[in-house]
């Protein structure tokens, strides 16, 4: 029921989310559920994962896709960058963006969350797809929206 829908038309993904991370607080079993819904809800992506903030560096989280690079320093790649910054960075074109960090050569486009409870940052949200120019800006508010909820359903280890 999922696989057809696109990000932007699918007002219900906010509801299916809620009620996939319902009763449970458990980052990782959540972060889990999360990635795996939007992976089969989203058009042409083709990795859909987190990286967790672990010490001054980010880590490969819960994931769908292809087997990825594990760590990404602080302000690396377009994860770091956006971790670094605290703001969401969309790339078009991945081979345009400075410094990025190829872990599927399919990936051609990219879009990066940062994740942030009561100003201490958690990670960041890391979407690709094999299609140039997937994600758009209001791709980028329901995401973070999406993002508010699953933040607020975790309890979060001390980072
Ligand atoms: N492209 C990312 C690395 C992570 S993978 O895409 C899964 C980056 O440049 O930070």
């Amino acid at each position: 029921m999922y696989i057809q829908s696109t990000i932007i038309s699918n007002d219900s993904l906010p509801k299916e989310m809620r009620s996939l991370l319902d009763g449970e607080t458990n980052w990782i079993a959540n972060c889990s559920n999360f990635s795996s819904l939007l992976f089969y809800a989203l058009k042409d992506i083709n990795w859909c994962g987190f990286y967790i903030l672990d010490g001054d560096e980010l880590v490969l989280g819960p994931f769908q896709g292809k087997p990825a690079c594990i760590r990404i320093p602080m302000q690396k790649g377009v994860c770091g960058t956006a971790a670094y910054s605290r703001k969401t960075i969309i790339v078009d074109d991945v081979n345009e963006f400075p410094g990025h960090i190829a872990c599927d050569v399919d990936s051609r486009s990219e879009i990066v969350i940062p994740l942030e409870y009561k100003g201490r940052l958690l990670g960041v949200l890391d979407i690709d797809s094999s299609k140039l120019a997937r994600f758009t800006e209001q791709d980028a508010i329901v995401l973070q929206h999406l993002c508010s909820i699953l933040i607020d359903n975790c309890s979060w280890p001390e980072l």
